[in-house]
C-alpha cells in the first residue's frame, strides 16, 4: 500500500489491529451474556423455538424468504437421505425496500401474489423474515422494528405470519393453517442439519444487505426465559447482533447513521453490511479527497450521497480491477489509490465479521469445535477476497486446537429456502 494511503487509512483509524478485534470479541461476548439474561439488551439473543432439526422428513413445503432486497418464494421438496430440492422460484422486490415506502395491507398482499404463484394450499409455510422479531411460541411473529432502511408503516408491534395469512385468505378464499416465522440466520442453522450431524456446534451468519448471526443455545443458559418456561433442550437463538455498538466508530461512521432512517440503531451492521458498505467508502474517499490522497476528480465522482453501492466496490476490488457504476469517471491514474482505500473499508468489514464470529466460538467453547458456520449473503460469497479475509482473521482469533480446525464455512444453495422448509416441518 502507499505511504500516503496508509498514512491516511491509519489517521482514520479505519485500519483495526489484532488487539482491537480481540477487544471487539470480548465486548460481544459481554453483550450475549446480557443479552441472554434480560430483555431489551443492546444484543437482543431472540429465542427462536427452532430445535436442532433433524432434517429427514419427507415433505412438500413452501418457503418465502423475505430479506433485504428481494423477495423469494419456492415449492422445496424434503426426502429422506437425499438433498433438498428447490423447485419453482419466483422473485420479486421487497415491498418498502430500494427508497420505495408502503402500507402493511400492501406489504403482505405483495408477498401474497408471490406466494400464490405455488401451490401452497394444505402445504406448511416456512416464512423466512429477515427482521428483529419476537417469536411467539405458536411460531408466529411480531417484528419488533424495521432494519436495513425498509419503510413499510403498520408492520411493526403486529404479527407477520398473520400478516401474509390473512392476505391469502384475501387472495384466494382459503386460509393458510401452519406457518413458521423465522430469522434468516436461523434457516441458514436449520438448512445445516441437511449436511452435518454430531457434536459439533453451529453458526448461521448473514453477511449480505444486513449481517447478523444465530447458533444453537441450551435452555437453561437463557436465563431471561427463567426456571421451568417451556421449549426444547437447545433452542436457536437469533442474535440480532447487526445492532451491537462495541466496534469503534470512525467520524465516517457517525456521519453515515445520522444520515440513516434508524439512527442510534444497527451500529455494526452500518459498518458492515451490504446496504451500507458502499455509503460507507464513499464517505472515506471523500476524506481522502479532503486530505489530497487522492483528487478532486475522483470526489466529484462520488459527490451523491449513496450513489456507490456494494456491487461497485466489488468490481473495483476484483483482479484486475473493473469500474463500473459511478466509478467510471474515476481518472485511471487514480484507480490504485482508490482500491487502497476502498480495499480497505471492505477488509474492516471482514474482519469485523471475524471478530463477532471469534465472540460466538469461544462462548460455545472447546467441546463445540470444529463449529459448522454456514454463512449466506452476497457480500461474503461475491465481494472478491472477502471470505478468506475472515477465514484467515478467525484463524488468528480462534487458534486450531493442535490440529483440530476450530470452524469450518459452509456454502448450501437457497440456505434460506431450504431452512424455512427444515424448519416450517420439524
Ligand atoms: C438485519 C436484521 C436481521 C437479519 C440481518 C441479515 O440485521 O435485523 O434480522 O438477520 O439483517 O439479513
Amino acid at each position: 500500500m502507499s505511504d500516503r494511503a496508509r498514512q491516511f487509512l491509519e489517521d482514520q483509524e479505519i485500519l483495526l489491529s489484532n488487539d482491537k478485534l480481540r477487544e471487539i470479541r470480548d465486548r460481544l461476548r459481554a453483550a450475549m451474556q446480557a443479552g441472554l439474561a434480560r430483555d431489551g439488551q443492546t444484543v437482543r439473543m431472540i429465542p427462536a423455538y427452532v430445535p436442532p432439526c433433524r432434517g429427514d422428513a419427507e415433505r412438500e413445503v413452501i418457503a418465502l424468504d423475505a430479506g433485504g432486497t428481494n423477495v423469494r418464494a419456492a415449492l422445496v421438496r424434503l426426502r429422506p437421505g437425499q438433498e433438498p430440492e428447490v423447485v419453482d422460484v419466483h422473485k420479486a422486490a421487497l415491498p418498502g425496500a430500494n427508497g420505495d415506502a408502503v402500507d402493511r395491507e400492501t406489504f403482505f398482499d405483495r408477498l401474497a401474489e408471490l406466494v400464490d404463484q405455488l401451490p401452497w394450499q394444505g402445504r406448511p409455510i416456512g416464512f423466512v423474515f429477515s427482521y428483529p422479531t419476537r417469536i411467539l411460541p405458536d411460531r408466529d411473529g411480531i417484528l419488533l422494528r424495521w432494519t436495513k432502511e425498509v419503510r413499510a408503516s403498520g408492520v411493526e408491534g403486529t404479527r407477520v405470519g398473520e400478516g401474509l395469512a390473512d392476505a391469502l385468505e384475501r387472495r384466494d378464499g382459503t386460509r393458510p393453517t401452519n406457518i413458521t416465522v423465522l430469522n434468516d440466520t436461523v434457516a441458514a442453522l436449520a438448512a445445516a442439519s441437511t449436511r452435518v450431524s454430531g457434536t459439533g456446534g453451529a453458526i448461521g451468519l448473514i453477511v449480505g444487505t444486513g449481517t447478523n448471526m444465530a447458533y444453537f443455545e441450551q435452555a437453561e443458559a437463557i436465563t431471561k426465559l427463567g426456571e421451568g418456561a417451556d421449549g426444547p433442550a437447545q433452542q436457536a437463538i437469533n442474535m440480532e447482533s447487526g445492532n451491537f455498538d462495541g466496534v469503534p466508530r470512525t467520524s465516517y461512521d457517525a456521519a453515515l447513521d445520522e444520515a440513516c432512517g434508524d439512527p442510534g440503531h444497527q451500529a455494526m451492521e452500518k459498518m458492515v453490511s451490504g446496504r451500507y458498505l458502499g455509503e460507507v467508502a464513499r464517505r472515506v474517499v471523500r476524506g481522502a479527497v479532503g486530505k489530497g490522497v487522492l483528487s478532486g476528480d475522483v470526489g466529484r465522482a462520488v459527490s451523491e450521497p449513496w450513489s456507490l453501492l456494494a456491487a461497485d466496490l466489488s468490481a473495483l476490488v476484483e483482479t484486475p480491477a473493473r469500474l463500473q457504476g459511478v466509478l467510471t469517471a474515476v481518472p485511471e491514474a487514480e484507480v490504485a489509490t482508490l482500491r487502497e482505500v476502498v480495499g480497505a473499508v471492505v477488509t474492516r468489514s471482514a474482519r469485523v465479521v471475524a471478530a463477532g464470529l471469534a465472540a460466538v466460538l469461544d462462548h460455545l467453547g472447546l467441546a463445540a469445535a470444529p463449529v459448522a458456520i454456514v454463512a449466506e449473503g452476497t457480500l461474503f460469497w461475491q465481494m472478491p477476497g472477502y471470505g478468506a479475509i475472515v477465514e484467515t482473521t478467525l484463524d488468528t482469533l480462534a487458534p486450531p486446537l493442535g490440529s483440530d480446525p476450530r470452524f469450518l464455512v459452509l456454502h448450501i444453495d437457497d440456505a434460506n429456502l431450504v431452512g424455512a422448509a427444515v424448519a416450517a416441518v420439524s
